[in-house]
This record gives C-alpha cells, sequence and structure tokens, in this order.
C-alpha cells in the first residue's frame, strides 16, 4: 500500500472560521466499550447533548432555529426526543422529521423508536412513499420524506397538527427540501406558533437565516405581537470526530471497483481491526463490488478470514438493512459499500476506514435537449470532507481517496449544484400549482430554479393536459394526476389506461417502474441473466417484458424458488406487488375504473404514450450502430444493452429514462406507431415534428 498511496497535504481544518463549525478535533472520550453501555448513558454521550437545554430555549423563543452539527453528533436521533420529553408533543400535537432518503428515514425512526423502548409505528413512527407505519391517535415523533410532507400538505396546507417541524439534512439541498424550505417560510406567517429546526452537516448557515429572515412584513411585526423571534437563531454543535489522516492515489485510477477491492484486501491484511466503510455510486457498481470482494476474500485461502462484505443502498430489504447496523462481532471485521447514503444521513458505528471512489450518482438535466440523465459524476469537495470524516467515529482513522490529491484541488467544485438547478421540474411544478402556488417564477426559492427548465416543465405539463391555458390545473386530469404520487408521466399513463381498457396492467407497469430493478445482477453470470430475459421478452419492450414477469410471479404463487431460478429478484417482487396493491387504491380512490386489457398490448403501448410521448425516438436510417435521435431535440440516443429491445432496434421507441456512461443510454423502451404520438399530444408535436412524423 505505502507505493500506491500518498498521504495529503491539506490539513483539516480545526475551525470553520466563518460560522464557528468545529469540523474535526481531537479526541476529547474514549469510546472504547461503546457498545455495552445503557441507551440512557450512550444518549448521554452524544455531543448533541450538552445543547439541549440551549436547543430548548432557542426553539421555545424563535419560530426558525438552525443546528450545524458533524455527522453523529445526534441531531436526527435526539433532537426529536427532546421535543418531545419538553412538551412540544402534549396535546395531540405531532413533531415532524424530514429526510431526503428513504431509508434514512426508516432507519433513524426505528432507532429512536429503540431508544425510546416504543414500538415503531406507535409513539414514533415514519412515513415514506408506498409506506406508512404510523398510528393516527398514538404517533408523537413522525419521521417523514421531505416529499411526503409536501404531499401532506395538500390535504393540510397548513400542517396543523405539527407543533415543530424539522428540515434535517437540509445541506443536501435535494428538489423537495428546497421547495418545503419556501413553502414552510410561507406557513410560518399564518402559524406563528409553529417552530421550524433546520439541521444539517454543514450549511452555510447565514445564507439560510437570511432567507428565513428576508421578509420586510415580518420584520415589521416583529417586537408588536408577542411570539417567537422572527430571526433566526443559529446553533452550531461541536463535534466529536477524531483525527482522520487522508491518503491520495498516486495515479488516476483506471477502475474503481478493482481498486477498491485492493485497497480494502490490503487495509484488511495490514491495518488493526476497525470496520471499512467504501463509497461508491450506485446499487449496480456496489452490488459488483461486493460479490468481487467476497470471492478475493475466499480466494485468498482464508474462507473465513473474517471480512463480512455488506452493500447500503435505497430499496434493500430490512434484514439487509439490519446487518449493517448490528455491530461488528469480535474477530470479525465488516466492510459496508454504500452509496453517498452513509455520507450525512446514517451514521455507522465502528468505523475506522474510508475507501471513497470519489464519485456518485447525480442526476443532471439539460433544458435545451430536455433529457434528465442519471449520471456517475465527481463529488464535490465538501463531500469528499464528509466522507473522509466518517472513518473518525470511535477513534482517530483513515481515509483513502481513489483519486490523486490534484484532481481533488483542481478537479473538485467546492460546493455541490442543488438539486433544483439540475433537474426536471415537471414534478416540481405540478406540485406547487396543486398546492395553489400560482406565480411559479415569482416563488421565495432557497436556490432559484433556471427560467429555461421552468418553461420546458410548464410545456410538458401543457402537453399532458394538466394545466390549461391560464397554467391552472385542469379538471379533472389535472387534479387527478396531482393527486398520483408518482412522476407526472407516469400518473398520465395511468389516468390514459383507464380509457383504453388496460389499467390493471399499467398499474403493474407503473409499480415496476418505479423501482431500481425486478432482475438480479449478477456481475460474471451476465450470460444467463440474458438468458432468463429471454423467457420473458416481448417483441413490443421492456413494459411488456415486466408484464410477462409478473404473470409468471403470481403463476408460481409468488415463490422466491421462481424467482431465483429465473434471475428475478423476490425481494422487488415483494415490493411491486406492495406498490400495486396502493396505487390500485389511489386509482379507485380518483374514480378511475379497474380493468384489464387480456392480450392486447396495443393498448397497452397507446398508453404508455400518452404519458411518455415526450420522450419518442426514431432509429436513424442510415445507422447501422443503433443510434436513435429524440424527437423533441435530435440528441443521440442508444438503447441500454439491458434493454430486451438492445439490437433489435425498433424504428419508433419511447424511453422511460435515460443514463449516461459513454453514450445517453435509453432505459426501459417500448415500440410504438409514430401516428399514436400525434394522437397523444397533436399540440406537441405538430408544428415542430409534423414533418418526422408520418401521419
Ligand atoms: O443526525 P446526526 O448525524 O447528528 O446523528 P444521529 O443520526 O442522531 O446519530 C447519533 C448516534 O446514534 C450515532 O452516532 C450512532 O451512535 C447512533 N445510531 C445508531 O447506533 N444506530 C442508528 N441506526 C442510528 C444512530
Ligand atoms: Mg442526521
Amino acid at each position: 500500500m505505502a507505493q500506491f498511496w500518498k498521504p495529503g497535504t491539506e490539513r483539516p481544518p480545526l475551525l470553520d472560521d466563518e460560522e464557528g463549525i468545529l469540523l474535526y478535533s481531537a479526541s476529547r472520550s474514549s469510546s472504547s466499550g461503546y457498545n455495552h453501555v445503557s441507551i440512557e448513558k450512550q444518549r448521554q454521550r452524544l455531543p448533541v447533548f450538552r445543547y439541549r437545554t440551549s436547543i430548548l430555549y432557542l426553539v421555545e423563543t424563535h419560530a426558525t432555529t438552525i443546528i450545524v452539527g458533524e455527522t453523529g453528533s445526534g441531531k436526527t436521533t435526539q433532537i426529536p426526543q427532546y421535543l418531545k420529553e419538553a412538551g412540544w408533543a402534549d396535546g395531540g400535537r405531532v413533531i415532524a422529521c424530514t429526510q431526503p432518503r428513504r431509508l434514512a428515514v426508516q432507519a433513524v425512526a426505528s432507532r429512536v423508536a429503540e431508544e425510546m423502548g416504543v414500538k415503531l409505528g406507535e409513539e414514533v413512527g415514519y412515513t415514506i412513499r408506498f409506506e406508512d407505519l404510523t398510528n393516527r391517535d398514538l404517533t408523537r415523533i413522525k419521521f417523514l420524506t421531505d416529499g411526503v410532507l409536501l404531499r401532506e400538505m395538500m390535504e393540510d396546507p397548513l400542517l396543523t397538527k405539527y407543533s415543530v417541524i424539522m428540515v434535517d439534512e437540509a445541506h443536501e439541498r435535494s428538489i423537495s427540501t428546497d421547495i418545503l424550505l419556501g413553502l414552510l417560510k410561507k406557513i410560518q406567517r399564518r402559524r406563528p406558533e409553529l417552530r421550524l429546526i433546520i439541521s444539517s452537516a454543514t450549511i452555510e448557515a447565514k445564507s439560510m437565516a437570511a432567507f428565513f429572515h428576508n421578509s420586510k412584513k415580518r420584520r415589521g411585526l416583529e417586537g408588536e405581537e408577542r411570539g417567537p423571534k422572527t430571526e433566526p437563531a443559529i446553533l452550531s454543535v461541536e463535534g466529536r470526530g477524531f483525527n482522520v489522516q487522508v491518503f491520495y492515489a498516486e495515479e488516476p485510477v483506471p477502475d474503481y471497483i478493482q481498486a477498491i477491492v485492493s485497497t480494502v484486501m490490503s487495509i484488511h491484511d495490514q491495518e488493526p481491526m476497525g470496520d471499512i466503510l467504501v463509497f461508491l455510486t450506485g446499487q449496480d457498481d456496489i452490488d459488483a463490488a461486493v460479490q468481487l470482494l467476497t470471492e478475493e476474500a475466499q480466494n485468498n485461502g482464508k474462507p473465513s478470514s473474517g471480512l463480512v462484505v455488506l452493500p447500503l443502498y435505497s430499496g434493500l430489504s430490512r434484514a439487509d438493512q439490519d446487518l449493517v447496523f448490528s455491530p461488528t462481532s469480535r474477530g470479525k471485521r465488516k466492510v459496508v459499500i454504500s452509496t453517498n447514503i452513509a455520507e450525512t444521513s446514517l451514521t455507522l458505528e465502528g468505523v475506522v476506514y474510508v475507501v471513497d471512489s470519489g464519485f456518485s450518482k447525480q442526476r443532471f438535466y439539460n433544458p435545451i435537449s430536455d433529457i434528465e440523465n442519471l449520471v456517475v459524476a465527481p463529488i464535490s469537495k465538501a463531500s469528499a470532507r464528509q466522507r473522509a470524516g466518517r472513518a473518525g467515529r470511535v477513534r482517530p482513522g483513515k481515509c483513502y481517496r481513489l483519486y490523486t490529491e490534484e484532481h481533488f484541488v483542481k478537479e473538485m467544485s467546492a460546493e455541490g449544484i442543488p438539486e433544483m438547478q439540475r433537474s426536471n421540474l415537471v414534478s416540481c411544478v405540478i406540485q406547487l400549482k396543486a398546492l395553489g402556488i400560482d406565480n411559479i417564477l415569482g416563488f421565495d426559492w432557497p436556490a432559484s430554479p433556471s427560467p429555461e427548465a421552468m418553461i420546458r416543465a410548464l410545456e410538458v405539463l401543457y402537453s399532458l393536459r394538466v394545466l390549461d391555458d391560464d397554467a391552472k390545473l385542469t379538471s379533472p386530469t389535472g387534479f387527478q394526476i396531482a393527486e398520483i404520487p408518482l412522476d407526472p408521466m407516469i400518473s398520465k399513463m395511468i389516468l390514459a389506461s383507464n380509457q383504453l381498457g388496460c389499467s390493471e396492467e399499467i398499474i403493474t407497469v407503473a409499480a415496476v417502474l418505479s423501482i431500481q430493478s425486478i432482475w438480479i445482477s449478477a456481475r460474471g453470470q451476465q450470460k444467463q441473466l440474458d438468458e432468463a430475459k429471454l423467457r420473458f421478452a416481448a417483441a413490443e419492450g421492456d413494459h411488456v417484458t415486466f408484464l410477462n414477469v409478473y404473470k409468471g410471479f403470481l403463476q408460481s404463487g409468488k415463490s422466491s424458488k421462481w424467482c431465483n431460478k429465473n434471475f428475478v429478484n423476490y425481494h422487488a417482487m415483494r415490493k411491486v406487488i406492495e406498490i400495486r396493491e396502493q396505487l390500485r387504491r389511489i386509482a379507485l380512490r380518483i374514480g378511475l375504473v379497474l380493468k384489464s386489457c387480456e392480450s392486447d398490448m396495443q393498448a397497452v403501448r397507446k398508453a404508455v404514450t400518452a404519458g411518455f410521448f415526450a420522450n419518442a425516438c426514431r432509429l436513424e436510417a442510415f445507422s447501422h450502430s443503433g443510434m436513435y435521435k429524440t424527437l423533441r431535440s435530435s440528441q443521440e440516443v442508444y438503447i441500454h444493452p439491458s434493454s430486451v429491445l438492445f439490437r433489435v432496434n425498433p424504428k419508433w421507441v419511447i424511453y422511460h429514462s435515460i443514463v449516461s456512461t459513454d453514450r445517453q443510454y435509453m432505459r426501459n423502451v417500448i415500440s410504438l406507431d409514430p401516428s399514436w404520438l400525434l394522437e397523444a399530444a397533436p399540440h406537441f408535436y405538430q408544428h415542430q415534428q409534423a414533418n418526422s412524423i408520418p401521419h
């Protein structure tokens, strides 16, 4: 390892001079035996405990309190409990704590329930999309995604049941967090008794404070009424992290999965005990790395070498999540390979080594091409520092960066870009419209989205007939679509299926599209997987293939054996059934009729077209390489190798999403008859593309 690694020259700053935030600090208390002390003792040892009184005082006296504290200091798990102990949940009121990530919601809720000694779903509960584990009468502390809280506003615009709303992980600047912050600021004016806590690991606390204090009207009120101060309070919780020594790769790394395997193995061979946390990009890469590492550990001639390799990403089953969080048994070393969810949302005890690939999966939207991409892109310096910090949780640690120091200094941006500024805004616009916000461009955003992206979104929504000429939600279509908690294009597809008599099938398709993948991803077994897929493959495309898999799964009696035999992910199929059930309920609520089209797959394809017409592409006539161009903006795209239409290349296709690697690949593709496009969206295609679509 010595010749490969170069120690970093950057000294981690002790104090961020602007805000007085302690980033890394020397050891203050030893935490050996941490796992053996009582929960109460553990709670008191967390850095946030020393601030309990101050936090409660600030929340009492200020409408908004901004709390900054290093990951693991106890913000998420402790503050809601302090609030409850101080009476903020008395009289039937509820304390809410939002997270951008579903997995984080589940994990912290179950931790807090455990700390309070209550059953999850009673006093402490959580809600994420398609999963509600709360009790109307009993739940006092509720964890939820910020997206779910936005949805709750549609029923209860002032969120009256909540006494305190803690918007956690605000530094992530997820699109829902930003919308939520803008709306909560409005709600505060109507509900002075509501308290907000904005918390995060790193945040430009001052600009956030300015955002909550930039209204003249509010300033005028201050002092005239008795009530909380409108000027936000800022509190920083001093961390207790240990020093982390940072090492860089001497040369750029050609294959980060391979580099992860060799780095982990050499840490395991040469370094003292302590768990390893690896930051990778997404499920596919993580599964591949887990498999390679597991094999490597076995091939090393040490089958019981003590290495326990585990993945961590959203969509993991509960049992797998529990494995990740459970303490490592004696003589074993845990290696957790994670997406950036472990960067700040979750704390894993016992991590001493961090291996940072330097990448994460990020969404990028280009309003010119109107393509939203999921791209593996370099992280920011701020993220890299957060990742390194995870190694200093229990004792001084080491962080191995799989990139050069030069790359860190020169190529990595200081901060990430808020998601709002790199996303397709269709869902965002429809949600605001449904909440009665008419002037979207004039909305008070923490970070303004680009006007081009806004206009693109309005165009699509207009073509979907969700908005009328005055940019108001249409009735019933617009309101029905806003009611379905899915991408508006999927929701439109469901509505269309009602008229086409194939709602049972389309609801299945929608459920499959809302999970990552129904296939087992197996590196090295690609051939077997492809063969398994062929058993279900439909000439029409992936959506119809999903229906075949679903049918097979039902016919097998929902058997896990059947799944394994066919390379179908059993856990994913259970999820599909669950989501499908919920979607059926929603469909019935908004007045749709559930009907099956049996084997009329044309109806299914038409329904897909009705929702996704904006994603239509045509095969280039002269192209033997399978090059398509989007009708909308003539972008070059290709069918993803995972699609059943890969190499089949029908002339006209519609895709569900795009992923970029060396090229822009369409994932989940279905063939169509181009005349359906004009049928589905006359104003969208009439002028711009009339020439290219045969009538
Ligand atoms: O939100 P913040 O990052 O400040 O910390 P937290 O999530 O409240 O975690 C506080 C502590 O609780 C962590 O340092 C862990 O020791 C512990 N914890 C745990 O053991 N298991 C969990 N699932 C969550 C937290
Ligand atoms: Mg937290």
